[in-house]
């Protein structure tokens, strides 16, 4: 019997299988990050009864993106193309939770309100790249935020959260995950403030925490989702004691009745296996013990390998990337055992319909 394709509930939501749609930027939105019909069509094909779609990085304030060509929820013009997407998937049976993010100081002055600095916990130097008119150009130093400001910040969660809800969406996953500002708030390499907002793990949890509550405030705790990439180093991420620092935070996580803890495998950061990891990898394995509720867990699963995670218990569903940007219709290939079409890393980010929207469907492939 199949695992993957059993039923699971989340909070109030019924799943009817566990092949999740993993949150990817595809950077394909429209002017002043408003999603499409492009985008509209790209979600209802990879939506199929009973499955739960994540969507995209989602820019929650203005600011807070460091990809051109991201989507946003941080204006209402951007609410109606998103419900074009809810409800497309929402005919197609799924389920379908928005990815809110702020990149923090993975971006560049070019994509700020005013061309200003980029924000982040503290002023550090740090590599990585953000997506501008000029196309991938190295990140500009970011300044520190001030506290009233992280306060600020928070808010602006909560009114994403409630153009979230206009859009007619069943939750909200905020990403915590892959070196963003949440991150950068929760790992020391990046937080050095003296505030309430940084210095013990508590203090730097302080920011997603209170994110959590005040995004609750709007869906419910049990329609809130947090993604975590345990030791993660993507984006210049470090921490002297990464195994504490996540046992903490999900052991926090834990008591707080979430919709589902997603965590990132940490044998694979963003797009690429990275094998010379300076930190001790913290896995899903290890945390599940502390953590009750429902584990999405993601990074280079196949059907197999997502079978036998779910079946030893240390997640209840998997999320695919790279696998699904190529195969909308991965569910029915993983469940049929049908081969699985190649991607293309040159369409990952931005683009047309090419390599987005125009990967087959395995029946359309052979009935062609
Ligand atoms: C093109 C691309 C875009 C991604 N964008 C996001 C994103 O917006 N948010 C996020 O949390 N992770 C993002 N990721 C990471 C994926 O969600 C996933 O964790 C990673 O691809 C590993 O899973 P896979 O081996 O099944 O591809 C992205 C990955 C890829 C390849």
């Amino acid at each position: 019997m199949s695992k993957l394709f059993s039923p699971v509930r989340i909070g109030r939501l019924q799943i009817d299988h566990r092949v999740v749609l993993a949150p990817l930027t595809r950077m394909r939105a429209e002017e002043g990050a408003v999603p499409g019909p492009l985008m509209a069509e790209y979600y209802s094909q990879r939506s199929s009864r009973g499955g739960l779609v994540i969507t995209e990085a989602t820019i929650a304030i203005d600011g807070g993106n460091g990809y051109l060509g991201a989507p946003g929820l941080y204006d209402d013009s951007q609410i109606d193309g998103w419900k074009a997407i809810v409800d497309a998937a929402h005919k197609k049976g799924a389920t379908i939770f928005v990815q809110l993010y702020h990149a923090g100081r993975q971006s560049h002055r070019d994509l700020q309100p005013g061309g200003g600095a980029p924000v982040g916990p503290s002023e550090i130097a740090h590599g990585g790249v953000a997506y501008t008119e000029k196309g991938w150009v190295p990140n500009t130093p970011n300044r520190a935020l001030r506290t009233e400001e992280v306060e600020d910040l928070v808010s602006g969660f909560k009114l994403a959260a409630d153009r979230a809800l206009a859009a007619g969406f069943d939750g909200v996953e905020l990403h915590a995950a892959n070196g963003y500002l949440f991150d950068q708030f929760l790992q020391d390499g990046s937080n050095k403030r003296t505030d309430r907002y940084g210095g013990s793990q508590q203090n730097r949890f302080r920011f997603l925490n209170e994110t959590i509550e005040a995004v609750s405030s709007v869906f419910g705790y049990d329609r809130v989702a947090v993604r975590l990439a345990p030791s993660g180093s993507f984006g210049d991420m470090s921490d002297t004691n990464s195994r504490e620092l996540f046992e903490y935070v999900v052991s926090e996580l834990a008591k707080l009745d979430l919709a589902y803890l997603h965590l990132i495998e940490p044998r694979v950061l963003g797009n690429d296996a990275d094998l010379s990891r300076s930190q001790e990898p913290v896995a899903t394995r290890s945390l599940r013990k502390l953590y009750p509720g429902i584990i999405i867990a993601a990074g280079g699963f196949t059907g197999l390998s997502a079978e036998e995670i779910i079946a030893s218990g240390d997640a209840d569903l998997v999320a695919f990337g790279r696998h699904f940007v190529s195969n909308p219709d991965l569910p029915e290939r993983l469940r049929n055992g049908w081969p699985l079409n190649d991607y293309d890393r040159e369409s990952f980010f931005g683009g047309t319909a090419a390599g987005y929207t125009d990967y087959t469907f395995f029946l359309q492939s052979k009935a062609s």
